[in-house]
């Protein structure tokens, strides 16, 4: 029987907010993803209730140059202020392509595009490097939302480069201070709000009473978010991403910002899969890969499948 409807296509492309392109990915079930070209950025991503799970603030502009303010925005070849680029790098607010003809990936899913980005000349000037970055991002069979990344150096003149990376996630969450995240506890991390200085995370699972904007490094390849009164838990599974990052810019940080509203910091939370305490180096010739896999599952989870030494990193 022929689909009727949008509701059956895997893969659509179409208009979003400004007339900007995006792509819709719809899985069977009905979880669904959208992805704008412009940054590469997945600006929603639904459960089969229709339940939104990404966090876009309402004051998002939409407007280029300016990076969309929620979802999932690309931040290479630099991670915040960690170097001599504009902060988060510049993937966020430059227009994206499909890209026709990846080279091979393996994938279970038929919900999936292909995004790639390369260096224009006025790029080059703020970073002399040549390279081919390809984003994937697919929807599972069960909902799961999956971002891989492969970044190659084409530099002909034989150069390497190093960059730092994150998926900067923005999840929603029904109320910041009834949420936890589990798999951080006990490790160092860079503190932004001091200077970056290093400082070892105590106790338990990380709770929110204020302002955080810290990057955990050598952290293990699975994290949750444990939100109470969704009874939602979000699992973070990453690969080739040793750090996290953990922002909530909370009240008077969110005042500051224009397209971010006064209250909305009680309903967000970003837990970024990252690289940032040790940049990637690539020859010409080479790839680097970093995966996120996101599921939502409900709160019956148990925390006790977050024993460190079983999901340790090798980084
Ligand atoms: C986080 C950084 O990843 O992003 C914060 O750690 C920063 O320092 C935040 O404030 C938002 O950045 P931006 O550039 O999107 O406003």
């Amino acid at each position: 029987m022929a689909a009727s409807g949008s509701e059956r296509v895997a893969v659509e492309k179409c208009k979003g907010i400004n007339g900007l392109d995006k792509v819709v990915l719809r899985e069977p079930r009905g979880s669904t993803a959208e992805v704008y070209l412009y940054g590469a950025h997945v600006t929603s991503w639904t459960n089969d209730h229709g339940e939104e799970l990404l966090f876009v603030s309402s004051k998002a502009m939409f407007k280029p140059p300016k990076a969309i303010r929620g979802g999932i925005p690309v931040c290479f070849p630099q991670f915040g202020s960690h170097g001599s680029l504009e902060q988060h790098g510049f993937a966020r607010n430059r227009f994206w392509s499909i890209d026709t003809d990846p080279p091979p990936f393996p994938t279970n899913s038929k919900s999936f595009i292909d995004l790639i980005l390369k260096p224009s000349e006025e790029d080059m000037q703020k970073w002399p490097h040549s390279y081919e970055f390809r984003l994937r991002v697919a929807l599972g069979t069960g909902g799961d939302l999956m971002l891989t990344s492969r970044i190659r150096n084409t530099n002909a003149d034989g150069k390497p480069f190093s960059f730092t990376f994150a998926y900067h996630t923005y999840f929603s969450v029904s109320d910041i201070s009834e949420v936890r995240v589990e798999g951080l506890e006990t490790l160092d991390y860079l503190d932004n709000l001091q200077n970056k200085e290093r400082s070892t995370e105590q106790g338990d699972a990380l709770t929110f009473e204020s302002e955080v904007d810290k990057i955990y490094l050598g952290t293990p390849t699975k994290i949750a978010i444990l939100d109470h009164e969704k009874k939602r838990t979000f699992v973070l599974r990453k690969d080739g991403l040793p750090d996290a990052v953990v922002w909530n810019p909370w009240d008077k940080k969110a005042k500051t910002m224009a397209d971010f509203g006064d209250d909305e910091y009680k309903h967000m939370l970003c837990v970024e899969a990252a690289v940032v305490g040790k940049p990637i180096t690539l020859k010409p010739g080479e790839e680097w890969k970093g995966r996120l896999e996101l599921s939502a599952v409900p709160s019956s989870y148990c925390s006790g499948q977050l024993d460190p030494q079983k999901v340790l990193q090798n980084s």
